[in-house]
């Protein structure tokens, strides 16, 4: 086999790893994917000036994330699902990101517990949370998060209601896996998947099983999200969720600069500009065009993080030059947890971490820290 040089060949690899309605799910967009796309497009767009004859010997890649030294500005965003891309998926990814000094965001609707996580990596990592209706539960798991020592909330404020991924309807997506004819032949395509789930501790959502009723046998994640999710969620419950959590408070989903002040005026202390990967409002700008504005609007009130199609270090340059300090990556990460487990998720920061020093070199910029709108050609 040809050796793994991109995020690209991960997606590859994780594609014929994973059977069809679990790759299908991380690397769909909502409708007609056209936000999705535009995530891609635009950053494209965006080009870097090369820069030649600059002193290049010394690069400094690293950064502060919410106050934390971090060796790249890059973290792991929270990924739905991560522990059916792989066995454990998400004990995984966390032991990968720790080990690059990254965070790590534990998604709700994980399979791996916040506490299985906690007790078999040993390190800090950030907890993402979505609002549901039983604000009893919700404490509760803002009270779990404290309790395993999480450094930071990731509230995600952009999916209330699910925006429809066609494909999941169409691969009838359930979790725990519902065994029909079709997903049998798939699972049977997928052996060493199948085989090594077998012995995986959960199969379900181990964050809200046995504390959400009605939670074991989800028949679609649309119905669940629907009927759990928080319809009515507003600022004032933004105010509730930072008086019980008590620690840095990161909002994740904003994607217009009057929301980007009133998240600000809330005293979180990062935002995350983004439109969930393409995966809630199709129709939604891309992230990379609404940054600089919401950049320009917020100055250094809040620290500025930026997901939405990071595939390259060149992708992080261009997320940088245009305001974020950091980008989280989503399914850069995803695939590949599902193309080798911690060695797959291992690798795609390795490429990321290579691509961005090389940029730097060749764009001539020796610090990440000083990357602003100076490194981009008009
Ligand atoms: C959940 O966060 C999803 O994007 O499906």
């Amino acid at each position: 086999m040809p050796p793994i040089t991109s995020i690209a060949d991960l997606r590859a690899l994780a594609r014929r790893k994973v059977p069809r309605a679990f790759f299908d799910y991380a690397d769909a967009g909502s409708y007609n994917e056209e936000t999705l796309r535009a995530n891609r497009d635009d950053l494209m767009k965006v080009k870097l000036r090369q820069r030649v004859l600059v002193d290049m010997s010394k690069r400094d890649l690293a950064t502060t994330i919410v106050g934390k030294p971090v060796p790249l500005p890059l973290g792991l965003g929270p990924v739905a699902l991560s522990g059916m891309m792989h066995r454990d998926g998400e004990i995984l990814a966390c032991r990968a990101a720790v080990k690059a000094g990254l965070p790590y965001t534990l998604s709700t609707m994980s399979i791996c517990s916040i506490e299985d996580v906690a007790e078999a990596v040993g390190q800090p990592f950030w907890f993402q949370l979505y609002v549901m209706k039983d604000r009893g539960f919700v404490r509760s798991l803002i009270e779990r998060a404290k309790a395993a020592k999480c450094s930071a909330l990731v509230l995600t404020v952009d999916l209330q209601v699910l925006g429809q991924r066609h494909v999941d309807v169409k691969n009838g997506l359930s979790v725990p896996p519902v065994i029909r004819p079709h997903t049998l032949l798939e699972m049977i395509g997928k052996p060493f998947w199948s085989l090594s789930m077998l012995g995986s501790k959960r199969k379900t959502f181990g964050n809200l099983a046995g504390h959400v009723k009605g939670m074991e046998g989800v028949r679609s994640l649309a119905h669940w999200t629907a009927t759990q999710f928080d319809q009515a969620l507003s600022w004032k419950d933004v105010e509730w969720v930072k008086s019980v959590w008590g620690g840095p408070l990161i909002i994740k989903g904003i994607l217009d600069v009057e929301d980007a002040k009133l998240a600000a005026k809330s005293g979180a202390a990062a935002i995350v500009v983004s439109n969930h990967g393409g995966r809630q409002l199709d129709g939604a700008p891309s992230s990379i065009s609404v940054l600089p504005k919401i950049a320009d609007a917020l100055g250094s009130e809040v620290e500025l993080l930026f997901d939405g199609g990071i595939r390259t270090g060149s992708d992080i340059v261009r997320a940088l030059a245009s305001g974020a300090r950091a980008c989280l990556i989503g399914r850069a990460y995803a695939y590949g947890l599902g193309a080798g487990g911690e060695a797959g998720v291992a690798k795609a920061i390795e490429i990321l971490g290579k691509e961005l020093d090389v940029t730097m070199a060749l764009a001539g910029l020796e610090s990440v820290r000083k990357i602003g709108r100076a490194a981009l050609a008009d």
